[in-house]
């Protein structure tokens, strides 16, 4: 006999699935000029649900631009892309409701305070009354500016401006998030906060594309990144072009180096390369996974005192290799 609950049932989830697996953005062969300037060019890319992912390249590297086509800001001059599902051409309006975006510029209303402007946005994106006032509230709380919520925005200095900026991209908590560089101008403090909005938006399954120059927070922060240069260069986890184009290196600080450790150190399979520094060893190693806890017992087995380990960044290293090649 047909079973209609469990077809029912497998069909309901085989849609989920799809919907689970379907990009949540797609560009193809996305081209953007100004003039004679080809800003991006043939730019094919596939951001997962749920990623957090970064746009990485040089000053005019098509970067903005990117996100603005992305956006519905400004149109492709070829090519296509998809949103959450939505055709950056034939459904605009449905991807400004589902997406956030902070751009390059805050862009806000100088006369308008703080609160005015997320309250005015807010109502726009149609986030319900009773919601309103406490996302607000969370938003401008969290930033550090809640206190300033009724001074026009014109008086605010360049960093409060680009926490407005960050809060309306949020106000409405969207889909997919557009993030051109969040934390250019904030101070450590509040650059530390908006890292944390980051992987708390991760956790909840929001997708964000997010352009930066910190290398450092795209290690930390990025499930993959893109390295852009007009044409994308590559794409993958920072470990995987730490790897594929960087040298992975740990640093250790010891109470003494002695012989026996030295020795100790340089014998570990996948040791390339070890330095010694007065009270410091930097190795260069092939899959530091793998090899640093090697390295750590060794150094004990040696009778040697681990004051601390530290994984030097290498994205660095490998953006550098990538974007001067070209
Ligand atoms: N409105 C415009 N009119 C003319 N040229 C433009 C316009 N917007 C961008 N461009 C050009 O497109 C290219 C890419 O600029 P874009 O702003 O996308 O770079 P970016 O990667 O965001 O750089 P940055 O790291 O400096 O922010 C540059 O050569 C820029 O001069
Ligand atoms: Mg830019």
């Amino acid at each position: 006999m047909l079973d209609l609950a469990l077809l029912d049932f497998l069909f309901t989830s085989k849609v989920q699935v799809l919907e689970m697996t379907q990009p949540a953005i797609e560009t193809r062969a996305l081209t953007r000029k100004f003039g004679n300037t080809v800003a991006v060019r043939d730019l094919s890319l596939r951001v997962r649900r749920g990623e957090v992912f970064a746009l990485l390249g040089p000053n005019g590297a098509g970067k903005t631009t990117t996100v603005r086509m992305l956006s519905c800001l400004i149109r492709p001059s070829a090519g296509t892309a998809l949103v959450a599902g939505n055709d950056i051409i034939q459904d605009a309006l449905k991807i400004r409701e589902v997406v956030g975006l902070l751009p390059e510029n805050p862009g806000l209303y100088p006369e308008l305070s703080a609160y005015y402007t997320l309250d005015f946005y807010a109502k726009l994106y149609g986030v319900p009354a009773s919601e309103r006032k406490r996302r607000i509230r969370d938003l401008l709380e969290l930033l550090g500016i809640w206190e300033r919520r009724n001074e026009p925005v014109g008086r605010f200095s360049r960093g409060m401006q680009q926490k407005v900026a960050i809060a309306r991209a949020l106000v409405h908590d969207p889909e997919v998030l557009f993030l051109d560089e969040p934390t250019a101008s904030l101070a450590p403090e509040s650059a530390k906060v908006v890292r944390e909005f980051i992987r708390k938006l991760r956790r909840k399954g929001r997708t964000i594309l997010l352009c930066t120059h910190n290398l450092h927070e795209a290690e930390q922060l990025c499930d993959r990144v893109a390295i852009l240069k007009t044409s994308l260069l590559t794409v993958g986890s920072p470990t995987e072009l730490e790897r594929e184009f960087g040298t992975q290196r740990v640093e250790i600080q010891l109470k003494r180096i002695t012989a026996r450790i030295l020795q100790a150190v340089r014998r570990i399979g996948g040791v390339r390369k070890v330095k010694r520094g007065k009270r410091t060893l930097t190795v260069e190693v092939d899959d530091s996974s793998e090899v640093n806890p090697r390295i750590a017992s060794a150094i004990v087995k040696a009778g040697g005192k681990i004051v601390w380990m530290k994984q030097a960044s290498s994205l660095e290293e490998a953006y550098l290799k990538v974007v001067e090649s070209t």
